[in-house]
């Protein structure tokens, strides 16, 4: 029997944080610190990696800053690079930047079209690939991927959303299966509705805000902070059989068919 107390514990271990400057990234990057991760804060926003780190530090927690556009694969490489030679090995990555242009299909610009997929597809598979490349070559590593209840449920105006967080399941699934005899593991957390700057526009409209909130088990939605425990055992080996899965994350969401509560 494992020592439970200390499987969720990260001391030792590098981690790596893209979209760190904000919400559930910020939160995540917060988390693995606290669980004892020298996290490196990446964002393509500088001053908000910056700050995210030195919030960390602030804590007596380790963090580091990175100025870093996961659209660009080149950038990626040579990040996890610069990594490599300084730091030598990264144990855990997660990955959280996309972007939600909520319009009807018929409405949608084939340029709508590749912003959404440049940043939630293309962003994810770069930091996929540099990765399970990274972690590959050193047998050991876990990489979390942000994905969404979108993935599974859908509603107007989120359809080409939803093709990205679906399409990054499979992805990351199909990495799991390359990577799992290295001893690397790769998996998808899906949150419901979290307040986030992401969804910051929802929030200022109250039956919108109210209705998302009413849809779920748990009648609220989440703070980005309760990401936190998801990711940090998924990074863990108190995951340490987990792989190739999706950890719903949404107060039920998905579980539930919303439509009519019968009187029972
Ligand atoms: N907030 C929610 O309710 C919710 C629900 C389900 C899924 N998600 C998913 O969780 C993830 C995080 O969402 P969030 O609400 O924290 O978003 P957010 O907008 O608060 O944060 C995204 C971060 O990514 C950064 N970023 C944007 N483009 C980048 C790029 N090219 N390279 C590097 N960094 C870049 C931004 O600067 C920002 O710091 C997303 O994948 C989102 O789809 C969020």
């Amino acid at each position: 029997m494992p020592d439970v107390n200390s499987l969720f514990r990260l001391d030792g271990r590098v981690a790596f944080v893209a979209g760190a400057a904000s919400g559930i990234g910020l939160a995540s990057a917060e988390g693995l610190a606290a669980a004892g991760a020298l996290t490196i804060c990446a964002d393509i926003n500088a001053p908000g990696a910056e700050q995210a780190a030195l919030g960390i530090r602030a804590r007596g927690d380790r963090a580091e800053s990175m100025t870093l556009d996961v659209t660009d694969p080149a950038a990626v490489a040579r990040s996890f690079r610069a990594m490599e030679e300084k730091h030598g090995q990264i144990h855990v990555v997660v990955s959280t930047p996309a972007v939600n242009i909520r319009k009807r299909l018929l409405d949608y610009t084939s340029a709508d079209f590749d912003r959404v997929l440049r940043l939630n597809l293309a962003g994810g598979f770069h930091v996929l690939q540099a990765a399970g490349r990274h972690m590959q070559a050193r047998r050991c590593g876990s990489i979390i991927l942000f994905s969404s209840m979108r993935a599974m449920t859908v509603e107007p105006g989120q359809s080409i959303y939803a093709t990205t967080k679906a399409g990054l399941i499979q992805m990351v699934r199909g990495l799991a299966v390359e990577l799992g005899p290295a001893g690397v593991r790769v998996n998808c957390i899906a949150p419901g509705v979290v307040e986030t700057p992401l969804t910051a526009p929802i929030k200022s409209k109250p039956e919108w805000y109210q209705a998302y909130a009413n849809r779920n088990a748990l009648n609220r939605w989440a703070t980005a902070g309760e990401m936190a425990g998801p990711v940090v055992f998924l990074a863990s080996d108190a995951s340490s059989y987990v792989t190739g899965t999706v950890l719903f994350v949404d107060g039920g969401w998905t579980a539930i068919d919303g439509r009519f509560a019968p009187p029972v």
